[in-house]
C-alpha cells in the first residue's frame, strides 16, 4: 500500500496538514519505506500521527533530491526512526543548491551536512539504481534526457567561483514492483517525466501501470503536455497518473482531458494509491 503522506494539499476533512512539499509512505510485505520527508518536521510528524504510521517501523528512507521541500523534515524524522536507518539517494545529494527567484541568492538544498547524515543514517549514495526493500528500487540517476526536463529558472549550483543552472543530477524516482506491473513514485521529477519513465522502461523492461507524485509540469508548454499524453497513450499500460506537488493545475486539466479522468487523479496528503483496473 502506498499513501501520500505530505503534499501541497490535504484530503478534505482529513485533519491532515498541507505544505509545499512531498512524502510518500510505502508499505510492503517486507516492511515500510519513506520517499522524502516534506518541508517541515511539524507537518511530517503530524501527518504520520493522524495516519497512525510509526516512523520507528521504517526499514528504508529514499530522498528524491536535495531540495528543502523534500528533505526539510529530516531533523524531526531522525528523532523517531531506528538509528542507522539506511538512506538511499544519489551521490550528488550533498551538493549545495541555490535559488535566485526572489532576486537574492538563497540556499534551497539540504538543511543538514554530510557529518550529520552519517551520524544518524547509513548512507547509500549511488548513481546506480538501488534496491531499498525487496521489490522497491530507486531509479538511479536519469542520465538520458531527450525530452524536456522540469528545470526551474534561477535554480543554481556552484561551479568554480561562480554559479551555473542546476543540472539536477541528484534527481531520482522510486520504482515499486506490483503484481501486474511497475508503480513509479516521483519527487519533483526535475529530470523530466518522460525521461524518467523511459529510463524505468529501459531498465526494468516491464510495463508501468501507475505513476504518482510531483512531475514538475507546472511550466510545461502545450506541446510538451501533448507529447506526454501521446506517449503515455501509445504505451497503453498506464492505469493511473496521480499528479500532485509541482505538477501544476493546467497540466492536470490538459492531461485529464486527453487521458480521461479515470487515469488522471489528484493526490493530496491522505491519498491511498489504487491502480486496479476498476477502482
Ligand atoms: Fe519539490
Ligand atoms: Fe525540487
Amino acid at each position: 500500500m502506498i499513501t501520500c503522506l505530505v503534499d501541497n494539499a490535504a484530503r478534505r476533512s482529513s485533519r491532515l496538514w498541507a505544505e509545499h512539499g512531498l512524502a510518500f509512505w510505502i508499505e510492503t510485505e517486507a516492511g515500510a519505506a519513506l520517499l522524502d520527508t516534506g518541508q517541515s518536521g511539524e507537518v511530517l510528524l503530524h501527518n504520520l500521527n493522524v495516519l497512525e504510521l510509526d516512523a520507528a517501523t521504517l526499514r528504508a528512507l529514499a530522498l528524491s533530491h536535495a531540495h528543502y521541500d523534500h528533505t526539510g523534515g529530516l531533523p524531526a524524522l531522525v528523532q523517531k526512526i531506528t538509528p542507522g536507518l539506511p538512506l538511499y539517494a544519489n551521490a550528488d545529494l550533498l551538493r549545495e543548491r541555490f535559488s535566485q527567484s526572489t532576486g537574492k541568492r538563497r540556499s534551497i538544498g539540504l538543511c543538514v551536512d554530510h557529518a550529520w547524515l552519517e551520524e544518524h543514517l547509513t548512507l547509500h549514495l549511488e548513481d546506480a539504481p538501488q534496491e531499498i526493500l525487496p521489490g522497491v528500487w530507486t531509479t538511479g540517476a536519469i542520465t538520458e534526457r531527450p525530452h524536456p526536463g522540469g528545470y526551474v529558472p534561477r535554480q543554481e549550483v556552484r561551479a568554480g567561483k561562480g554559479y551555473v543552472p542546476d543540472p539536477y543530477r541528484d534527481d531520482l524516482s522510486v520504482v515499486v514492483q506490483g503484481v501486474e506491473g511497475l508503480i513509479v513514485l516521483c519527487g519533483c521529477c526535475h529530470a523530466g517525466l518522460l525521461n524518467t519513465l523511459e529510463h524505468v522502461r529501459r531498465h526494468w523492461q516491464q510495463p508501468i501501470i501507475a505513476v504518482a507524485g510531483g512531475t514538475h509540469l507546472v511550466s510545461a508548454d502545450a506541446g510538451t503536455l501533448e507529447s506526454i499524453a501521446c506517449t503515455l497513450a501509445e504505451w497503453g499500460t498506464l492505469r493511473r497518473l496521480y499528479l500532485n506537488h509541482c505538477s501544476g493545475e493546467e497540466a492536470y486539466y490538459i492531461l485529464r482531458r486527453r487521458l480521461s479522468s479515470d487515469v488522471i487523479r489528484p493526490c493530496p496528503a491522505g491519498t491511498v494509491l489504487d491502480w486496479s483496473e476498476r477502482a
